[in-house]
């Protein structure tokens, strides 16, 4: 690779960013295409990151990660989203905002489940933070009706009102709330490596369920471990990932990766 002061750079920008794995898949993309660009991550604390993304001028374009996505929508010309992921240096110099999260995981949805329209009716979403809320949102127009389960309640009605077939369901009836879903969708920090584990009632599944995690560190949840013992349909949480990358990387370059090579260069990566 050949950097010169016309090399254009991307990044992702939030905090922290120490343990991403997007400049591995973005580099790789970069280098498969024979790009004269770089992927960094860039660490950002302030108070004010709106002006600081803003600030961020040689950037040609960003990926953006907690706690900054709101801030990226702001600091963007044009937005598509109140949320965004992504953002891309115009002509004009201004930024314009995307959010490929939720595209990513109906990407790996149904790379993982190819027929799952015809089998989705209920979804559980377990948590209700920003992941939730984008996978809820992404799920809502294709499903009859999104429940969410939440530790704390509150948090979850908040979640569960801003989309429009929205339930709410109480983290002491898991039990019945596994039992009817079509599809479970893992999105707290349970289960992450030196995060606590959850005895999730997977035994109670539906024969056919489809479950999907969004954590990937480690690869295999004990929520996806069990899903597969019992021959369910189990979806990691790196097809998200690397699907909304992929779909980052379209913005920006116009181009179409190749999401299989992502894949082997971040489980080696991973291990
Ligand atoms: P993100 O924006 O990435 O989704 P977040 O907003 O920090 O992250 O949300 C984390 C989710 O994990 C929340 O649903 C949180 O539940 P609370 O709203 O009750 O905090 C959930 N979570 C984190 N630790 C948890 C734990 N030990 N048990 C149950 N839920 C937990």
């Amino acid at each position: 690779m050949n950097i010169t002061a016309a090399t254009k750079v991307y990044g992702i920008v939030g905090d922290p960013v120490g343990h991403s794995l997007s400049p591995v898949m973005q580099n790789g993309w970069i280098a498969d295409h024979g790009l004269d660009a770089i992927y960094v991550a860039l660490q950002l604390k302030s108070e004010d990151p709106v002006t600081a993304i803003r600030a961020l001028t040689g950037f040609a374009g960003l990926n953006v990660t907690v706690p900054h996505k709101e801030a990226a929508a702001k600091a963007a010309a044009r937005s598509e989203t109140p949320v965004a992921n992504v953002l891309r240096r115009e002509d004009d110099g201004t930024f314009s905002a995307f959010n490929t999260d939720g595209a990513g995981f109906l990407d790996s949805l149904t790379e993982g489940a190819p027929d799952w329209r015809s089998k989705v009716r209920r979804v559980l979403i377990l948590g209700a933070g920003g992941a939730a809320l984008g996978v809820g949102q992404a799920l809502s127009p294709y499903v009859d009706t999104i429940h969410f389960a939440n530790r704390t309640a509150e948090r979850g009605e908040q979640t569960a009102a801003a989309i429009p077939n929205g339930r709410v369901t109480r983290w002491d009836d898991l039990e019945r709330a596994f039992g009817h879903a079509d599809l479970i969708v893992q999105t707290t920090t349970l289960g992450m490596a030196d995060q606590p584990e959850m005895d999730w009632p997977v035994a109670l599944c539906r024969p056919n369920a489809i479950i999907a995690d969004i954590v990937y560190r480690p690869l295999e949840t004990p929520l996806l471990a069990a899903a597969r013992v019992r021959g369910l349909t189990a979806i990691d949480g790196l097809g998200m990932l690397i699907h909304q990358g992929a779909r980052s990387f379209e913005i920006w370059f116009g181009i179409k990766p190749d999401v299989a090579k992502a894949r082997q260069r971040l489980l080696a990566a991973l291990a």
